[in-house]
């Protein structure tokens, strides 16, 4: 139960990664504060994890709002008392070269990817202070870190989400505040299988076929993903603060 009582943020808490971290830190004895735009997978997430036993609060909304990233804070304060640990795991894919990138598809992937972030590491970092210490983690991307092919806005974004977090974690370290970012390869969520049936191809072909692209077999599973997270999260990575880990299952970015 490393995750006994603490009160835990979590964005994206309707999509594939969120959902599945949202059941990890309900099992370890978190109280959930879960966020999304998909209002009815939100509830179906917050249903799944009381019923499993866990304290839930959950507040549907739009992250390119910046009063929204506020409202979801100020929830879990008002609810729960306070943030013990963040995470920003929500993000969107648009997907294009520079030319084929609207300004609304920039702005979108700023706001989301970006944005968000710094408004919800904003209002949480002060409550944070008030309880003597926390943790944030941030998803990032490997294609942030290296660049994707094609996907201008996304990679930029996430580039920028591996910066805001080094940078925080170096200033936010002497207030006993971890944050570090993971930097994931593919992961079989709606966010990958949504892009392949827009394609046109059917999903569980084409992730059978990208998983012999991956030097350890397969592509990530949400768990993959979510375990890493919680460790980051939890007081074993104590000493980790303001780093960009990678979770790739040894595969490099190409193409
Ligand atoms: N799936 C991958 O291959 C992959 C690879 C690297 C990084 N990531 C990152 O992992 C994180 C989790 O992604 P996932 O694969 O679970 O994707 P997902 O699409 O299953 O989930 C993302 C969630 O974010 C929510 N969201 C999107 N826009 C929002 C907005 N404006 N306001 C509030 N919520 C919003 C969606 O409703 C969705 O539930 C994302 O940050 C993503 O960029 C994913």
């Amino acid at each position: 139960m490393r995750f006994e009582n603490k009160i835990v943020v979590i964005t994206g808490a309707a999509g594939g990664v969120g959902q599945t971290l949202a059941r990890l830190f309900a099992s370890e004895g978190a109280r959930l504060m879960l966020s999304d735009l998909n209002e009815e997978g939100l509830q179906n997430t917050a249903a799944e994890v009381n019923q499993a036993g866990a304290e839930v609060s959950y507040l549907a909304g739009n992250l390119r709002e910046k009063t929204y990233c506020e409202a979801v804070i100020a929830q879990a304060a008002e609810v729960f008392g306070g943030v013990d640990i963040l995470l920003n795991n929500a993000g969107i894919i648009p997907r294009g070269t520079i030319e084929e990138t609207t300004d609304d598809m920039w702005f979108t992937a700023m706001d989301v990817n970006l944005n968000a972030v710094f408004f919800l590491c904003r209002a949480a970092i002060p409550h944070m202070k008030q309880r003597g210490g926390g943790a944030i983690v941030n998803t990032s991307s490997v294609w942030g870190t290296y660049p994707g092919p094609n996907h201008v806005a996304y990679c930029t974004s996430k580039g920028a989400v591996a910066a805001l977090t080094k940078n925080l974690g170096r200033d936010c370290a002497p207030l006993g505040i971890r944050v570090n970012a993971v930097c994931p390869h593919e992961i079989n969520t709606p966010m990958i299988r949504s892009g392949f049936e827009r394609r046109g191809l059917d999903p569980d072909k084409a992730v059978e076929e990208l998983n012999k692209s991956v030097p350890i077999g397969r592509i990530a599973e949400p768990e993959d993903i979510a375990d890493v997270i919680a460790f980051l999260a939890s007081n074993e990575a104590r000493y980790i603060a303001g780093e960009a880990v990678e979770v790739t299952g040894a595969k490099p970015v190409s193409g």
